[in-house]
């Protein structure tokens, strides 16, 4: 038995960052989506256990941590512990996520590992199990299993779906070097000392969210680490100002960065922005909507 299952990326709607916790963390009010653009993984039955990894072109494979490092070993590991089994099976993660670019790639693998090793190994884990375990693996995990546009909280882990019947159209613009996430952090912290432990709400953009109005949508757009994305990586506000310029309803970074997004008005618009960019030089614009479903089976043979 073979089975393939998608994982989307995510975007932050709206991160909201309160001060550090004891634990290091950051408490968070986020307003994720997931977008069009996924990595498979695929995963067959196998005596031991092997991991291999296809890029496309534009993409560095030298990024993608190597085996027993790789956050699809972990996964693989806390399920098979969590049943008392083998973690055995030959897995392979196709990416099309960009590597360290704040749309939780890594996130989206761990995901995707867990629902095609849940279907391989024949467990049945409840949702519940799964929930906690991807919780386990990162902060952006949990989201990649439910998908759609959800509220998330705690460190990003608790996740809760939201109503959104629009089509959101994206445009991302990749970066050639990615950036790291604890980084973008630390650099929040210096940034905002007297940051309160409360992370700002999300009540507009939620009602934005309601309406289904792009403009409303773009208006609330907001990301406390944009501004720490910013100060390490000064090109990205150039990003920013060209993808606005060019018809873009508003340009966001997304996550931690340094992927940058733009919210456009329909998909037509969307692909006037990416040609401008890709008129600009930039190599890796691609065009997406949202919200997508979580990490689902695609193909079983
Ligand atoms: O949970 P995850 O492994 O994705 O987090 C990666 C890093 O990002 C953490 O080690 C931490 O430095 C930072 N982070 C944070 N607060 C969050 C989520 C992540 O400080 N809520």
């Amino acid at each position: 038995m073979t089975y393939t299952v998608r994982a989307p990326a995510k975007i932050n709607l709206h991160l909201g960052v309160g001060a550090p916790r004891e634990d290091g963390f950051h408490p968070l009010l986020t307003v994720y989506q997931a977008v069009g653009i996924c990595d498979d993984v695929t995963v067959s039955r196998s005596a031991g256990w092997s991991l291999g990894v296809t890029v496309p072109d534009w993409m560095d494979p030298d990024l993608v941590p190597v085996i027993g490092d790789n956050i699809v070993d972990r996964a693989a590991r806390l399920l098979a512990e969590h049943h008392g089994i083998d973690a055995v099976a030959e897995v392979s993660i196709a990416k099309s996520i960009p590597i360290a670019g704040g749309m939780a790639g890594g996130s989206a693998d761990a995901a995707a590992a867990l629902v095609a090793l849940d279907r391989l190994w024949e467990v049945d884990t409840s949702d519940e199990d799964l929930l906690r375990i991807a919780a386990e693996l990162g902060s952006d995990v949990p989201f990649a299993l439910l998908g759609g546009t959800a509220i998330g909280t705690g460190r990003g882990e608790l996740v809760e779906r939201v109503r959104d019947d629009a089509t959101w159209w994206w445009v991302a613009v990749i970066s050639p070097e990615g950036m790291s996430t604890p980084a973008v952090y630390r650099h929040f912290d210096e940034l905002n000392p007297h940051a309160s432990p409360e992370p700002p709400d999300a009540d507009d953009l939620l009602a934005a969210i309601d309406e289904g109005d792009a403009h409303d949508l773009a208006a609330y757009l907001r990301n406390d680490l944009q501004e720490a994305a910013f100060d390490l990586r000064p090109d990205l506000s150039d990003v920013i100002d060209l993808g606005e310029r060019e018809g873009a309803l508003r340009g966001l970074v997304s996550g931690s960065g340094p992927t940058c997004v733009f919210l456009s008005e329909s998909s037509d618009a969307a692909r006037e922005v990416a040609a401008a960019f890709t008129a600009e030089g930039h190599e890796v614009v691609l065009v997406t909507h949202g919200p997508v479903a979580g990490a689902h089976v695609v193909t079983y043979v």
